[in-house]
């Protein structure tokens, strides 16, 4: 199978749909890129899923170049793409350039995620002039979770829907390749969805959109706390990882590993 491009994924649109995971290092990329998904996505998430870290506000640009660099070095058959972090999509453009080499350049990913809706497509238009391939993402957006108070679904009433069209449509203009919808009403995804000619990708977003994509963890059983309930659990990897270390610790302790002689 050929590696997908932003224009091969473009293509897609309304077709087959779109499969994306997020992924934090060499190993989840490496089994990430077997499964054959589209996207990998080494999303701000690595800061709750893998750092410890109480949300994304706290991701610096440092620990997305560390771990985006890890996933391509895995080299999966997947577009990767990199969440540009916390508060670095608004600085002037000139930063927000250098923040998009260091992905693409030191890291080596194919393209970015910006979350942001047309107040941020100006700048968007500029980056993709630069050849920088952006992924929108909007609905809810959780490097806006200070000033929110709270992580809540989007495209809940008229308002709230003609707000996401515009902004779909606008980063539609400003030239990204896709979209991501988060926690969004269902029914106001659809609209969003049917509303661009861009792939739409969502999460918690309903089954009208052109893909889904979900937390590497979350999908796969490894959180160890709260998990979305609009989660499917594909796997209870958790389970077999606590098998496993406790069945070692055991042998360990009763002398049955290493074997003797
Ligand atoms: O960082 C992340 O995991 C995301 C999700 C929406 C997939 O951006
Ligand atoms: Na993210």
């Amino acid at each position: 199978d050929k590696k997908p491009t932003p224009h091969t994924l473009r293509q897609r649109k309304g077709g087959e749909p779109i499969v994306a995971i997020t992924a934090y290092d060499a190993v989840m990329a490496h089994y990430a890129g077997e499964a054959g998904v589209d996207i990998i996505l080494v999303g701000d998430s690595v800061g709750n899923t893998v750092l410890g870290l109480p949300g994304t506000v706290p991701v610096t640009l440092d620990m997305m170049v560390h771990h985006s660099a890890a996933v391509v070095r895995a080299q999966p058959p997947a577009l990767v793409v990199a969440d540009v972090p916390f508060g670095e999509a608004h600085f002037d453009f000139r930063r927000v350039l250098m923040s998009c080499q260091r992905l693409m350049q030191e890291a080596g990913v194919d393209a970015v995620k910006i979350e942001g809706g047309r107040k941020l497509a100006p700048k968007i238009a500029r980056l993709v002039e630069a050849g920088v391939p952006v992924w929108g993402h909007i609905g809810l957006m959780p490097q806006q979770v200070k000033q929110l108070g709270r992580y809540k679904k989007f495209g809940v009433n008229d308002a709230e829907t003609a707000a996401l069209v515009a902004d779909a449509q606008a980063l539609e203009a400003a030239g990204c390749f896709a979209l991501l919808l988060e926690m969004v009403k269902p029914e106001a995804a659809k609209i969003v969805t049917e509303a661009v000619n861009i792939p739409v990708v969502g999460i918690g977003a309903g089954a009208d959109c052109d893909g889904q994509i979900l937390v590497f963890t979350d999908a796969l059983g490894l959180t160890p706390g709260y998990v979305p309930g609009f989660v499917q659990q594909f796997a209870d990897a958790g389970a077999v990882f606590r098998q496993g270390l406790s069945d070692y610790a055991s042998a360990v302790r009763g002398r049955r590993y290493p074997a003797s002689r």
